[in-house]
């Protein structure tokens, strides 16, 4: 049944984005939001998307409602939709970036030996707790469909709680990247409360290695720290980062959780902060390989939910043809990330190899600087770098950016996107 649409007239104050139109906001909302080619279809209960043309985006904005071919594309329980227009819609991306990484500090309970962005201490330039939420409102706006909130530890900062309800009363995905050891019951609670989509926990090996990378006793309380978001219904998924040195333990992760039917992505290691001279521990071409064939049972089994760089991914051909193409790097396109002194970066790898920041939400809306970025050079200038990097790698070809910056050869001069030294 099509629901009345209501005209909120809300404005965000600024020239880029016109108008949010709101219908009464209900579980299992989809969001929409205005492309050049259509509009981005987002359900963000089940973290599935369609891309629309403009003919059905013209439908869903005229009736309020969405049809129920579309519902079932993205598993929508509702025909409800909140409609949001960016007034700008380049031809060459979308008109925001679906996912924002937030760093919301840098600040970590634990020391990892191989943390890309060198947590332990705050920055001392962090944004206050009401420039946060400022910030969350201005994400909202610009027509963001998905938060993660990480670090650091993400659950080391008590606004935690008001950023997530912010962000799902106005119906965006949320969820936390989190090493999991702070998960006591009342903190479980708190997050199911405020309507947290799902936790993201970090599981590097079994007991022993685990441990050894991010801590004594760390796998025990993280193990505890999931079992209370499993008991409290948050949804959990394990990221492991695979190295030569981890890689039975990886294979141990991934048969142990998936048996417990805990989704397990593998991740590949970033050398950067505190890796930066580990490149060594990075997988060749042939242990990938090998990694794969004993992962094999369970990539292949749909009932398991295992996927991971190199491994298996979720690629599907987008339902509709899009004006420009889609990365399967998401830096730049479909992600972005924000730094926790509000500076704006492609990618949360990119900006400890020495990207320079894009802006800083402190003092710009998050529009504006989509704009600035889709309209400039930046992501064009680091794409040349995946050429060069993948005819001379012995590890797998990448579109991963940082990959290939991490580990370009010395001839290849600096980037205008660089910080200067
Ligand atoms: C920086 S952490 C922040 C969230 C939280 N503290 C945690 O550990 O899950 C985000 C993710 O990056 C991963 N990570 C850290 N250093 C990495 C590296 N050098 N390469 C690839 N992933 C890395 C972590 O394992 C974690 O899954
Ligand atoms: S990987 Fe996560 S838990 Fe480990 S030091 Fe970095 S931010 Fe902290």
């Amino acid at each position: 049944m099509a629901r009345k649409q209501i005209t909120t007239g809300f404005s965000c104050g600024c020239s880029h984005i016109n108008i949010q139109r709101r219908v009464k906001m209900t579980k299992g909302q989809a969001l929409l939001r205005k492309e050049v080619f259509g509009g981005t279809l987002f359900n963000s209960d089940s973290g599935k998307r369609a891309y629309i043309n403009r003919d059905e985006y013209e439908s869903i904005s005229q009736s309020g409602s969405v049809p129920e071919h579309l519902q079932r594309e993205i598993q929508l329980s509702t025909d409800s939709v909140l409609i949001r227009e960016p007034s700008y819609l380049p031809g060459n991306n979308f008109s925001a970036p679906d996912t924002i990484f937030f760093e919301i500090t840098r600040a970590c309970n634990i020391n990892c030996t191989f943390c890309f962005n060198n947590s332990g201490r705050r920055m001392s330039n962090e944004m206050s707790d009401a420039q946060r939420l400022r910030l969350v409102q201005d994400l909202i706006n610009s027509g963001v469909q998905e938060v993660r909130l990480t670090g650091g530890e993400p659950l080391v900062v008590n606004v935690v709680y008001d950023i997530i309800r912010l962000l799902r009363r106005n119906g965006l995905r949320t969820s936390i990247g989190t090493n999991g050891i702070l998960v006591k019951p009342d903190i479980a609670r708190r997050l199911a409360d405020v309507g947290l989509n799902l936790a993201v926990v970090s599981v590097d090996g079994m007991r022993s290695v685990h441990d050894s990378i991010r801590g004594a006793g760390s796998f025990r309380k993280t193990m505890k720290g999931i079992i209370e978001l499993k008991h409290v219904g948050i949804p959990v998924r394990v990221n492991t980062v695979v190295m030569k040195s981890n890689i039975d333990e990886v294979v141990r992760v991934t048969e142990f959780f998936s048996n417990l039917s805990v989704p397990v992505m593998i991740r590949r290691l970033i050398p950067a902060g505190r890796a930066d001279n580990m490149s060594g521990e990075m997988l060749s071409q042939e242990e990938y390989e090998v990694l794969r064939k004993r992962l094999g049972h369970l990539t292949s089994d749909s009932t398991k939910h295992v996927r991971g760089h190199y491994i298996k991914d979720d690629k599907v051909a987008p339902r509709i043809s899009l004006p420009f193409e889609r990365q399967s790097c998401s830096a730049g396109h479909r992600g972005m990330v924000v730094l926790p002194d509000g500076n704006v970066q492609t990618c949360g790898f990119l900006g400890p190899l020495g990207e320079m920041s894009v802006g800083n939400l402190v003092n710009e809306r998050f529009s504006g600087v989509w704009r600035k970025l889709v309209d400039s050079q930046h992501i064009e200038s680091m794409r040349f770098l995946l050429p060069g990097y993948n005819s001379s790698t012995s590890g797998p070809k990448t579109n991963c950016l940082a990959i290939a910056l991490a580990l370009k050869s010395s001839d290849v001069q600096p980037l205008h996107f660089m910080r200067s030294k």
